[in-house]
């Protein structure tokens, strides 16, 4: 039996999982691995979070926490995430298990024994009030390109790649003083040396999507630099070499390994070799900003090592929002969980699927998405589905009628069903998965058309031979589509095999180790069902989307927004004036009473005593406090802003908040204003 090992691209704990990461990786993968399952491979699907790097330990030092406190909250929050968009991975790790630590240092040491780690002394920043060196985030300040704020591993604005010593006036993020240049050994890897086998890999590798390749080839015309493998900070996992302290693992010299160390744990567990699956064929599905690093780096790596390549890199386009850059910070996204408490997943798979090909960037627009979901899944497919049960229940007593004469309309529309496997096979297989789901829905238009054509309602009457052999041929097709969406919309697909008598499996969620051989296969959607089969009554599949529900959620996000957004373009560029600062008016308030507001899952709708009166302020708090834990809290108001209507509820102030929604609280007196 052949076998397959997946891996999805580590998301970093540091938050929950938004529409964009479901879209480039998770949906793709699990549409792969479940495709691959149903062929007979023997698949293992990994992922785990990937914990270590500056972002994370510098917002648990900003925040006075452990990294590892943000790290267990957001594992599980990822992890329920994915469960819930039914991703069916074998294995959900950390990149901080011990495990893990073990194969990334006997990783390095072997890549260092074997000569392709080398050190070199280089010029770092180092603050002396924090007495310690400042990697990547640790430090920000102008970038010398755009002059714009950055950061110290990159410019957000111009998109450049930075040195924190290329920043003009740097200056460290914990302490906000200006650190010096000091010069520091590091360990890099000789990338260089791998540019030949690479290039020959890349060009002969017929499975890279052309993306991918074409990504890849514009770095290696450019000729490849040595990467730095450490960091100087605690935070990670320690470099495994004599003498060598208080230096770690850069973050992407380890986190690839995390592939390797969940499949090695599930592995383990089971009494099973995960290497078998590694050299056997092993895909990696990632978002494209990271096609260099599985393209150029993590191959090098694995050269070195004298392990297999991937067979192949799979690279999602970036997911836009109605239109503008996704930005978690800005408010401006929309996150799997909060979409999932309205809507069924199969409606996020679907949408994130058909709305364009995967290798392209795409835009979630609620319009199309109520749109693609009432016209396509609900009128043509749902519909075909539907009325082909109905009709079956009413007319044949719920059993599959012997088919009766063919026409010429009959047996095209029969070739189109018998071909209809092997061509979604064929567009899953490389990796166009909404080609595949492009080819169901334009047969089950055609199929729409067939059965409008065929009247069979009428033909009951006055040929009943032509009715039978319609619902015979529609029933056929539905038969097909209960195995072949199932990769696609699994839940939906499951309810189709239930009305059709087909065994019926447990899909959600994480798979267990029982169920990984599924109990339908790919192969068996190339028979046809016998004449006779029962058919159960049936509900409709899919209901359409009520515009009111949509205008929630655009009114949703675009509140979301205003609450959340903290004008970060303009504080990013521009200084204000301790004139203009004045103009603010803080003062300090206490919250008399605090309640949710209808519809919204974030707002909460607050009375502040601010001394001489008691203020209306709407806030977006709801997923970080309860009502009750607000009660008599001394908050900091901004007093003089200008009233909004946020939900239909009027709001008049804002309080002051961190990005994390934590409230900033004083011991000042109700009424006071502060300067
Ligand atoms: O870019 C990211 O989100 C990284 N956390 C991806 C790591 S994927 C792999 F290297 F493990
Ligand atoms: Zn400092």
């Amino acid at each position: 039996m052949s076998k397959l090992f997946i891996s999805c691209a580590l998301p970093y704990a540091n938050g929950p999982c938004h529409l964009g990461h479901l879209r480039s990786t998770y949906i793709p993968a699990d549409i792969y691995a479940r495709y691959n399952r149903m062929n007979g491979v023997d698949t293992v699907m990994v992922c785990s979070t990937d914990e270590h790097g500056t972002p994370i330990a510098v917002r648990a030092e900003q925040e006075n926490k452990s990294p590892k406190d943000i790290t267990d909250v957001y594992h599980e929050l990822i992890g329920n995430d994915l469960k819930a968009c039914n991703i069916s991975l074998d294995s959900f790790r950390r990149t901080t298990d011990e495990l893990h630590y073990e194969m990334a240092q006997d990783f390095f040491k072997d890549l260092y024994n074997k000569g392709y780690i080398y050190e070199k002394i280089i010029d770092q920043l180092y603050c002396d009030t924090c007495k310690r060196s400042l990697p990547d985030r640790y430090v920000e300040g102008i970038c010398p390109h755009c002059e714009s704020e950055a950061r110290g591993d990159q410019c957000e604005v111009c998109g450049r790649h930075l040195n924190p010593t290329d920043l003009k006036e740097p200056h460290c993020l914990i302490c906000d003083g200006t650190p010096h240049v000091q010069q520091s050994k590091q360990y890099y890897f000789k990338l260089h040396e791998f540019e030949e086998p690479l290039t020959q890999w890349i060009n002969n590798n017929e499975n890279l999507p052309k993306n991918v390749k074409n990504f890849a080839k514009e770095w290696l015309n450019d000729g490849l630099k040595d990467w730095i493998m450490t960091r100087d900070m605690n935070w990670g996992i320690p470099v495994p070499l004599e003498g060598v302290t208080d230096k770690v693992l850069y973050v992407w010299a380890e986190a690839f390994i995390g592939y390797q160390s969940s499949a090695a744990t599930w592995a383990k567990k089971h009494g099973l070799n995960w290497k078998e699956y590694w050299d056997d064929k092993t895909v990696h599905f990632i978002g494209k900003d990271i096609i260099y690093h599985h393209t150029i780096f993590w191959p090098s790596m694995l050269l070195g090592h004298e392990w297999n390549l991937p067979y192949s890199v799979v690279g999602g386009g970036y997911l836009s929002l109605e239109g503008r850059k996704m930005s978690t910070s800005k408010g401006w996204v929309i996150w799997v969980k909060e979409f999932l408490d309205q809507f069924d997943s199969d409606l996020l798979r679907y949408y994130m699927v058909i709305n364009a090909p995967l290798n392209r960037d795409t835009d979630f627009s609620w319009d199309d998405f109520q749109r693609r979901i009432n016209n396509e899944l609900t009128d043509n497919l749902g519909n075909f589905i539907h009325r082909t049960f109905t009709f079956t229940n009413k007319f044949f007593e719920g059993k599959l009628p012997e088919p009766g004469s063919y026409d010429e309309i009959d047996k095209e529309f029969e070739n189109k069903i018998k071909e209809l496997p092997d061509k979604v096979a064929d567009c899953i297989e490389n990796f166009k998965f909404r080609d595949g789901l492009v080819e169901i829905m334009a047969l089950t238009k055609e199929a729409n058309k067939y059965f409008n054509d065929k009247k069979p309602w009428k033909a009951m009457k006055e040929d009943s031979e032509s009715a039978k052999t319609c619902i015979y041929l529609s029933n056929q097709l539905v038969y097909k589509l209960a195995i072949l969406l199932t990769p696609y919309i699994p839940e939906s697909a499951q309810k189709i095999r239930d009305i059709l008598g087909m065994p019926v499996e447990d899909i959600e969620g994480f798979m267990k180790f029982e169920n990984r051989e599924p109990k339908v296969t790919w192969t068996e959607s190339k028979e046809f069902l016998e004449a006779g089969h029962e058919i159960k009554k049936a509900k409709p599949l899919f209901n359409k989307i009520e515009d009111k529900i949509i205008e929630e959620q655009k009114n949703k996000l675009y509140s979301l927004e205003n609450t959340e957004n903290n004008n970060e373009d303009e504080n990013m560029s521009d200084l204000i004036s301790i004139d203009e600062f004045g103009k603010v008016q803080l003062v300090v308030g206490q919250i008399k009473e605090a309640e949710r507001i209808d519809g919204s899952k974030n707002l909460l709708k607050l009375q502040v005593d601010l001394g001489d009166e008691i203020r209306q302020v709407v806030a977006g708090l709801a997923k970080r406090y309860n009502p009750e834990e607000l009660i008599d809290r001394k908050v900091i108001v901004v007093a003089n802003l200008e009233p909004a209507k946020l939900f239909g509820v009027e709001s008049n102030g804002m309080l002051l908040a961190t990005d994390s929604m934590e409230l900033l609280t004083t011991e000042g007196n109700v009424g006071e204003h502060i300067k």
